[in-house]
């Protein structure tokens, strides 16, 4: 839910830097420094926290968020370290890169976080505050740039202030971001990394490493960030929406009170816990080799149930034959 009261917003300092991974392991956002831009942080492997990401930025689509780890050691817990990306981590990491990878299986990871996706971003930032933020949660933080969705990144506390006051639990204030873009992000599952998005670290030195790079815009079968895809995330099952009622051989997807929802997204009717659940109950229904069909019971747009219906037209969206990029 959204919260009404003021945001807490505190000078960096042991104290507050355990207060605020307090926070987080509870559920709750907290905005933090980094060298690229300030980022709005929750536990990553939390569902219910990383939807309230989405519903403090106003974010219309469920973008995927980079998950940011305090050290180098508990990446493979959760995503799959090729060679490429050991490369680029010795090279880079603590830094303004981004690594995406395919998640392990059974990551622990909230599937919101990836949007549905087999893979997960990985940042470690080079600022000391933002490491020891994260140690003091304990757990991977998953954080995009900590602004409302469509307006400029954050680069001081102030900002972060100004947009999200009242909508996030606490702001950690360490001065102006060094940086000033967002980081990097490459993709690595392969043996040539692919530049999803140019930022804080040039590309000239990770050819440096890796002696090549691809970029997107020059080859249709490239990777590329879902944000620029019409569709990245669609269950191998069809998907009928608002649906009231299962039909033979479909699962109803519940949404508010329902008997005969196989499973709920939120029974009691509260689209920021739906959210957190969306991308993990599809993958569970479309694993499931009892049903034929997904039927989605309505969703109202409030909140984020915008972001749910959009990602759910986009899921029930006709084939046209299988395998055909859609
Ligand atoms: O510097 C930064 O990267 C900042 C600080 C806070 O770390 N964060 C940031 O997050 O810029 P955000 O959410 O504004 O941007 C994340 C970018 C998006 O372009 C998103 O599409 C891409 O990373 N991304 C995240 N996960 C991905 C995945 N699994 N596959 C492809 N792209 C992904
Ligand atoms: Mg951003």
């Amino acid at each position: 839910m959204m919260q009404k009261k003021e945001t807490v917003l505190l000078p960096s300092s042991e104290d507050a830097l355990i207060r605020a991974g307090k926070v987080v392991r509870e559920g709750g956002l907290v905005a933090f420094p980094t060298e690229t831009v300030y980022g709005l942080g929750a536990n990553a492997f939390d569902d219910n926290a990383v939807a309230r990401i989405f519903e403090a930025k106003g974010r219309p689509q469920f973008n995927p968020l980079i998950v940011h780890v305090a050290d180098l050691s508990c990446i493979s817990d959760f995503a799959v370290v090729t060679p490429l990306a050991e490369k680029l981590v010795k090279a880079f990491m603590p830094g303004p890169i981004t690594l995406v990878m395919k998640r392990v299986k059974n990551s622990p990871v909230s599937y919101l976080v990836s949007a549905g996706l087999d893979s997960v971003a990985v940042r470690m930032p080079a600022h000391k505050t933002a490491r020891e933020f994260i140690r003091q949660a304990g757990v991977a933080v998953a954080a995009p740039s900590a602004n409302v969705s469509g307006t400029l990144s954050p680069t001081t506390a102030q900002h972060v202030f100004d947009g999200l006051n009242g909508r996030i639990d606490m702001i950690i204030d360490d001065g102006m971001s060094t940086v000033g873009i967002e980081s990097t992000v490459l993709d690595v599952c392969g043996e040539i990394p692919v530049l999803l998005r140019a930022g804080g670290l040039a590309t000239e030195k990770i050819k440096q490493i890796t002696g090549d790079l691809l970029y997107p815009e020059k080859d249709e079968a490239l990777p590329r960030s879902p944000g620029q895809m019409l569709s990245h995330y669609a269950p191998s099952l069809p998907v009928r929406l608002n649906a009231l009622k299962a039909q033979e051989g479909e699962a109803l997807l519940g949404f508010g009170k329902s008997e005969n929802a196989v499973l709920n997204l939120s029974e009691k009717g509260d689209t920021t816990e739906a959210a957190g659940n969306l991308f993990a109950y599809l993958r569970l229904l479309d694993d499931n080799k009892k049903y034929k069909a997904i039927a989605v019971m309505p969703i109202p747009t409030e909140g984020l149930g915008l972001g749910i219906n959009d990602r759910l037209k986009r899921a029930a969206y006709p084939r046209r034959t299988i395998g055909e990029k859609r």
